[in-house]
């Protein structure tokens, strides 16, 4: 397990007030954990502007009668292939579908790819989820 370090930090009242509020509302039972991940938080950002890897998740919906939809969508994920390690499909009713893509690798493919996809016309709805590899963060 790595060391743990204390230090101190001085902020002003108003600030300090503000945090706990936000740091309960999000459950933090403690602020030590907030910061820590505020701080992971910053160096994925960092991550996703960088040559390094990251990992993270693209999901769209969309209605899967719209002609020639899920053709384009299967077209597009062959054609970013290296950088898709898993594709999950869920029929949510009779018309929409839930398409979860899983990411790794380059940050900018990943983003070419989750805006590739969300600009076809009929995807209703789509998201990138820019998380990490993990190895990078304490
Ligand atoms: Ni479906």
């Amino acid at each position: 397990m790595a060391k743990l370090i204390r230090f101190g930090v001085s902020l002003e009242e108003e600030l300090l007030k503000k945090f706990d509020s936000l740091l309960h509302r999000k459950r933090y039972t403690n602020r030590s954990e907030a910061i820590r991940d505020l701080i992971r938080e910053d160096l994925v950002r960092q991550e996703w502007q960088g040559d390094g890897e990251i990992s993270g998740a693209i999901t769209l919906i969309y209605d899967h009668h719209k002609r020639e939809l899920l053709e384009k969508i299967t077209d597009i994920q062959h054609h970013y292939q290296k950088a898709i390690i898993s594709t999950q499909h869920i029929h949510l009713d009779h018309h929409n579908c839930l398409e979860i893509i899983a990411v790794k690798g380059d940050a900018k493919k990943a983003q070419e790819l989750a805006d590739t996809l969300r600009s076809i016309k009929g995807v209703k709805h789509g998201t990138l989820s820019m998380s990490s590899t993990g190895r990078n963060l304490a």
